[in-house]
């Protein structure tokens, strides 16, 4: 696969995890459907952003600078984030900031490569 097609599934995978984030955190712990399809949808977003990222860091010969590791991290974050809230180590509110935030500071990072 080339590069733009990495980045497509890339952005793609984004659109799913934050779909299913917004299902899952919506239900908050009542509603199973959503929380159903809402963590169908996150864990395959999940998969397509990993894979897509890595996929263009070898195609693009950019190697491993410390910005992709910070991906890494805010990666699993994002992911922790479902069961953050079913928990009930935070509310749904506080886990919808936390996305969004994590998400412009990752977009961020592959822009600016700033390490
Ligand atoms: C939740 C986590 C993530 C979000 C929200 C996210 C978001 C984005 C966005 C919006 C872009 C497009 C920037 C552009 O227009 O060039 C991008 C590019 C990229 N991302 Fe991610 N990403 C995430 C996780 C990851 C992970 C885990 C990796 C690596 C394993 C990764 C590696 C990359 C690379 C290599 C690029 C392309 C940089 C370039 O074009 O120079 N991302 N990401």
């Amino acid at each position: 696969m080339d590069y733009n097609t990495y980045k497509i599934i890339h952005i793609l995978g984004l659109v799913f995890v934050m779909l299913g984030l917004g299902a899952i955190l919506g239900a908050g712990r009542e509603v199973d459907r959503a929380r159903k399809v809402g963590g169908m949808l996150h864990g395959i977003g999940m998969l397509a952003l990993l894979i897509a990222g890595v996929g263009m860091i070898h195609k693009s010969g950019l190697g491993w600078p410390g910005w992709t590791h910070a991906k890494i991290g805010i990666w699993l974050v994002i992911g922790m984030l479902p069961v953050a809230v079913r928990k009930g180590w935070m509310p749904s509110a506080i886990g919808w900031l936390v996305a969004a935030g994590l998400a412009v500071v990752a977009a961020w990072l592959a822009l600016a490569k700033p390490f």
